[in-house]
């Protein structure tokens, strides 16, 4: 699939700005804070209902204005659609002019995988980018999931708020059981969808890594989690029941869960080195990839954000010539050019976008 037209009003630093790309590779260069990555936010706030970087929405807006609008529109490989993103006094989405109710309606419309250079903390930091990884995988394939990880999250929220409102002497197992038991409700739905994922990287990153490293080394994933049966759950809930009320909050379950990553049999994070980490990295996308594609049958639009940056000419061809009939949008601070490679360019300057013509 890819994007034909993005236009952009009060974004940002965009106070009005019309794009169009080529279905093939579209370079976005120009010096830092110009207002690249801002392209590729609005990308993604079309394609997952959010930001990747902002707090607040409204820090969308352009400055000293009341609201902000984002276009969109999209050829998949048998339709076309249409995106509008309303930031202002009330949010508004709407769908080929319809508007939307729920943000599970916009999720899977642009399916999207975004490579950036803070990629490596799914390697190198907590557990929380990892789950946030598996998250942006699933909910744009899945909107299911999205719905059942929102309710899982609510459900968390009541039962940490009880755990936070009771001592030891005056809680009421009755009430805490109804919380353990709807949590695990959704739980296992969710842990159901993660293992399902996991297990498609799984298929891809073999190949794709041994390939990334001309066969030098392998590479596997664990998936670490309470909830993989609801029975089992519920007793390491109840197990917990005591800390958890001196803590106030819930130790266990799906807001715990992690990924871990190993080379030629040790831990990336710990043994690994900073190479090491950064060619997993590179597999576990391009692996998102291809699951992606096998999922929807046609590959996901690829965005670089500064990726490139921080590979040599070498490996910036190699990555290109690698990825093969897909939209890709780059942003670098520099120019590429890539022998027999054609690339479509746009030069940004403070918030305006300049088409370079060849
Ligand atoms: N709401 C906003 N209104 C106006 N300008 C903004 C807003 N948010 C960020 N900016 C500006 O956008 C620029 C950063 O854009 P960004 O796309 O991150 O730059 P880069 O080209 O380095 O990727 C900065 O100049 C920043 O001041
Ligand atoms: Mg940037």
């Amino acid at each position: 699939m890819y994007i034909n037209k993005i236009k952009l009003k009060n974004f940002r630093n965009y106070k009005e700005q019309e794009i169009e790309l080529t279905s093939g590779i579209n370079l976005f260069f120009g010096n830092n804070a110009q207002g690249k990555t801002n392209i590729i936010e609005s990308i993604f706030l079309c394609s997952m209902g959010k930001s990747f970087r902002a707090r607040r929405e409204k820090e969308l807006i352009l400055f000293n204005e009341k609201e902000s609008q984002v276009e969109i529109q999209y050829q998949r490989k048998d339709r076309t659609g249409n995106i509008e993103y309303y930031i202002g006094e009330k949010k508004e989405i709407k769908i080929n002019g319809v508007k939307i109710n729920k943000m599970s309606e916009l999720l899977g419309k642009i399916n999207i995988v975004l490579f950036s250079p803070e990629d490596i903390n799914i390697i190198k930091d907590g557990p929380s980018n990892r789950r946030r990884f598996l998250n942006m995988l699933i909910s744009q394939v899945r909107p299911n999931y999205i719905y059942t990880y929102n309710l899982y999250l609510k459900t968390l929220e009541q039962r940490n708020s009880y755990l936070k409102n009771i001592t030891i002497e005056n809680k009421n197992d009755a009430l805490l059981d109804i919380y353990d038991e709807k949590l695990a409700d959704s739980a296992v739905i969710i842990h159901k969808y993660r293992e399902e994922f996991i297990n498609k990287i799984k298929e891809k990153i073999g190949k794709i890594h041994s390939e990334v490293t001309k066969e030098k080394e392998t590479i596997k994933l664990a998936y670490i989690s309470d909830c993989s049966e609801k029975e089992k759950y519920k007793t390491i809930l109840k197990e917990n029941r005591e800390q958890d009320i001196v803590r106030g909050y819930t130790s266990c379950g799906i807001h715990r869960d992690d990924i871990y990553f190993f080379i030629n049999g040790k831990k990336i994070d710990i043994y690994g080195s900073q190479g090491q980490q950064r060619t997993s990295i590179l597999s576990l996308k391009l692996s998102e990839l291809e699951v992606i594609k096998d999922e929807i049958g046609e590959y996901p639009i690829l965005l670089l954000d500064d990726f490139m940056s921080e590979l040599d000419s070498q490996r910036r061809k190699n990555l290109l010539k690698y990825i093969n009939n897909t939209q890709i949008i780059i942003t670098c601070t520099d120019d590429i050019n890539i022998e027999n490679v054609e690339i479509d360019k746009f030069e940004i300057k403070e918030g305006k976008v300049f088409k370079i013509t060849a």
